[in-house]
């Protein structure tokens, strides 16, 4: 694109080349900004800003479009396997059948965990929140191997293995501990989902066999959440990396930034609405009018709407059909899961939420999903951590590889000018 964006301003014009990415995104090509012109860009919460060049997942909001490498999510979703994908995204290509037998052999080798990190979990209260207890644990992952920040500052894959094959077992560790139930190893001869599901479920006082109508809904599951391009989590590891810090603390603070209830942690507050709306006799009507007068009812809606899509979220609706198809081949009965579709409905229908797009998103179905998969509520989050991680390994990584400068955003500071110190018998 030959386009330059003319500024003026202080009465001087500036020219600023513009770009154009694969998919035809548009972008001015700020980076000298404040050198030519001595201001800085004011974008709070980045609604507008280009962080950084990616390869990986597109993403158009206005149509509800979303690829991996260019690979469609629907295409995905339907034909591939959560570890293929990982392999696409951190890779950048499907692998053949011997790059994909000799990652799937390393993640298989690597899925046991040091024993001292079992000695961390069991300093942790019994009630404390999984992702906690994940966060803790991956960022205590680089003091089991300081490999990964000894003198390096490589990709290698030894940690990416190392991680993929890892955060399944701690994931359900963490949840052990909040039940006070023994923790399961993994068993090296089921595959990824299986494996993560046996070390979930089983229980030393009972035979425990993989259900594939379980294992195939948790492998849709985890690869609609496996990448979103720069969402708030991924901008964290990123950002983390971008100061050379190692691949385990970079994910750590990516853990962290996915729990908050505006981000990862939606899902589980989307169920305990859920279940509030059930206690509260089942009303979906009134709650809907309580939605809408938020202000003095102070009711949030979690679950509903995202910032970057503006019609529809395109994981959303695979989410929901295949949580039509579980539910039906389950059997699964749940008071709260007719509330979801009545509150569903509503929205779908009703004007207020039709004209503010406010139409139900990817964490409104997985959390209904992982319910009737028998996933508890505080593991929520924890699942979408497991299938983001390809995300954040590949994000890191081309992060890295592509020499990024230390992430430093500036400012506009707003605070009192000089003022002399007062000595504290004066204040
Ligand atoms: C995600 O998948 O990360 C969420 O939808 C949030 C986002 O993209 O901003």
């Amino acid at each position: 694109m030959a386009n330059a964006a003319e500024l003026t301003v202080d009465g001087k014009s500036y020219s600023f080349p513009t770009l154009e990415g694969s998919e035809h995104e548009k972008a001015f090509d700020i980076s000298s900004l404040r050198d030519q012109t001595g201001y800085v860009t004011l974008d709070r919460g980045y609604k507008n800003t280009g962080a950084t060049k990616s390869a990986i997942t597109f993403l158009n909001g206005e149509e509800g479009i979303l690829r991996y490498r260019g690979y469609s999510i629907e295409d995905l979703a339907a034909k591939a396997s959560f570890l293929e994908v990982a392999y696409l995204l951190i890779y950048g290509e499907l692998p053949t059948q011997e790059q994909f037998s000799e990652f799937e052999n390393a993640i298989r080798r690597h899925t046991l965990v040091n024993e001292g990190m079992r000695k961390m979990l069991e300093g942790f209260p019994i009630n404390a929140h999984p992702m906690s207890v994940l966060a803790s644990l991956v960022s205590g992952m680089s003091a089991f191997y300081p490999d990964s920040y000894e003198g390096t500052t490589d990709t290698s894959d030894r940690d990416i293995i190392r991680l993929m094959a890892k955060l399944p077992t701690i994931a359900t560790w963490s949840y052990k501990r909040s039940q006070g139930h023994p923790i399961n190893y993994p068993q090296n001869n089921l595959d990824y989902i299986q494996n993560f599901l046996h070390m979930m479920f089983a229980l030393p006082v009972e035979d425990y066999t993989v259900d594939p109508v379980i294992a195939e809904a948790l492998n849709i599951l985890l690869i609609l959440h496996a990448d979103h391009e720069q969402n708030c989590s991924t901008s964290t590891v990123r950002l983390v990396g971008s100061s050379q810090a190692n691949l385990y603390s970079s994910i750590s603070a990516g853990i962290s930034a996915l729990w908050g209830p505006l981000h990862g942690g939606a899902n589980q507050e989307v169920i305990e609405m859920l279940e509030e709306i059930k206690a509260g006799g089942g009303d979906v009507a009134k709650y809907v009018d309580m939605a809408k007068n938020a202000k003095t009812t102070g009711f949030r809606l979690f679950g509903f709407g995202h910032r970057v899509y503006k019609n529809f979220d395109p994981r959303a609706k695979i989410i929901k059909k295949a949580a039509d198809d579980v539910l039906s081949k389950l059997g699964v009965n749940d008071p709260v899961l007719e509330i979801a579709k009545g509150l569903e409905e509503a929205a779908l229908n009703d004007e207020y939420f039709i004209s503010r797009k406010l139409y139900p998103n990817v964490d409104f179905y997985s959390g209904i999903i992982y319910r009737a998969l028998g996933i508890p509520t505080n593991m929520f989050t924890v699942m979408f951590a497991i299938g983001r991680l390809p995300g954040w390994i590949a994000q890191w990584k081309e992060m890295r590889e592509t020499k990024e400068p230390i992430g430093r955003p500036r400012q506009i500071y707003v605070g009192s000018e000089l003022r002399e110190f007062v000595p504290m018998e004066n204040r």
